[in-house]
């Protein structure tokens, strides 16, 4: 599989109460159309990852809107897989490629979560997981992801308080570099640990926030992106799935959606976990960016921990990971995500993440999770040779 990014866009993210779910949107459009030094009606298809954007704006038929923003009469459609609607876009975008049915693909995400209260944003979230086995109980995902940590730390004690909070300390520090970032700040260990409790063992600092945005990265086939001068390919993309519910998995303590993604990816790319110089992972609870440095096979199960004593996953670090800030600093607009992790990967392999810059990368990987594992994607990145 070979397809080549041709450019990309981003809103900043945030509370955005400047901007609607359309503004932001054609925003991100417009810029990524710039970068790529296209007009719209160069686009032949079009993929947008949306999750919350019927209960939240009372807005569906999103594909529609994203042509209508350009003015176009083009195949789109909308991608919803939760908090993966971003991934699993770009994943639609490339199939349509490799079929022959179109050679540029505009993919976006974009949500707006910040326009109603953090109650009825929690319910909707909440629609990621089985809503007859745990929402019924009255859990909601910092609960859903607070039992993942109780069991993974209860089964792997080396992972202490503070190593869990060191990930999103790492995180603020990225975040605090990165000008489209929700939080620009940076934060101590005591920061994490002495903010208010949402769910035992996660405190605020342990959470991703709420977050308006949107992204948008256009590809193109692999001849077509030559042509154009692309610089970065995408060479593997994995897709995973499991249970809705926690309680029909086999597992607490890893997200086996994730483990088969990124087996998948790295076999379609011909690498291994040793190849790849950085990662965009989906810590949406720091608890999940621990499981997912080992389904992307960077640590052994129950040692992921190790990575965050020697501070290997900082920008300058063996192995960096979130240089964007994570979700838990530069945000999570959740259908954008994985449509942002695609943008920072490209952002890293064209030599462009200005103070957070990881240096000689050659491959990077993207790992989005939707719901608490129901759903995982990964793509691998390289710099076109
Ligand atoms: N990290 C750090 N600070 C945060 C934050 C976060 N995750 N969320 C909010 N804040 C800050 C706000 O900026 C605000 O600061 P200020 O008083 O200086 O302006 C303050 O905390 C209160 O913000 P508010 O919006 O009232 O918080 P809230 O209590 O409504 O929401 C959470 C906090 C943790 C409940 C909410 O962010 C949340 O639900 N996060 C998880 C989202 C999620 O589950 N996503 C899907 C994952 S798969």
């Amino acid at each position: 599989m070979n397809v080549g990014v041709l450019g990309t866009g981003i809103t900043k993210f945030g509370e955005r109460w400047d901007q609607g779910l359309r503004e932001l949107l054609l925003d991100a459009q417009l810029k990524a159309l710039k970068d790529s030094k296209l007009s719209p009606v160069d686009i032949d298809a079009l993929y947008t990852g949306n999750m919350g954007g019927g209960p939240l704006s009372g807005q569906l038929h999103i594909g529609a809107m994203a042509t209508e923003n350009l003015n176009i009469d083009k195949p789109s459609v909308r991608v919803e897989g939760a908090c993966a609607s971003g991934s699993l876009a770009l994943r639609a975008g490339i199939h349509a490629i490799e079929a022959g049915e179109a050679e540029i693909v505009m993919v976006s995400g974009v949500e707006k979560m910040t326009d109603v209260s953090t109650e009825q944003v929690t319910t909707m979230l909440m629609g990621a997981g089985d809503e007859e086995i745990d929402g019924f109980t009255g859990l909601t995902f910092p609960g859903l992801y607070a039992l993942l940590a109780k069991a993974y730390m209860h089964k792997f004690p080396k992972l202490t308080r503070d190593l869990l909070a060191e990930v999103s300390v790492k995180n603020h520090f990225h975040g605090a570099k990165n000008s489209y970032a929700q939080f620009r700040k940076e934060i101590t260990i005591d920061t994490v640990k002495n903010s208010t409790m949402v769910a035992d063992p996660l405190t605020l600092f342990d959470c991703s926030p709420i977050t308006d945005g949107a992204a948008t990265i256009i590809i193109a086939s692999e001849k077509k992106a030559k042509e154009l001068g692309a610089k970065v390919s995408i060479i593997g993309s994995g897709l995973g799935t499991d249970s809705l519910s926690l309680a029909r998995r086999k597992s607490l303590t890893r997200i086996d959606a994730a483990h088969t993604a990124a087996h998948q990816a790295y076999k379609q790319a011909g690498i291994k976990a040793e190849d790849v110089n950085f990662a965009e992972v989906h810590d949406c609870f720091t608890i999940a960016e621990i499981m997912a440095v080992e389904a992307l096979g960077f640590a052994k199960e129950g040692e992921g921990y190790k990575l965050y004593q020697n501070k290997e996953t900082y920008f300058d670090g063996k192995k960096p990971i979130n240089t964007s800030g994570g979700l838990k600093s530069c945000g999570h607009p959740v259908g954008a995500t994985g449509v942002k992790q695609a943008i920072e990967a490209t952002l890293q392999l064209s030599d462009k993440a200005e103070g957070r810059q990881v240096k000689n990368a050659e491959i990077g990987v993207t790992h989005n999770v939707g719901g608490s594992g129901g759903t995982a994607c990964v793509h691998v990145f390289r710099r076109m040779k």
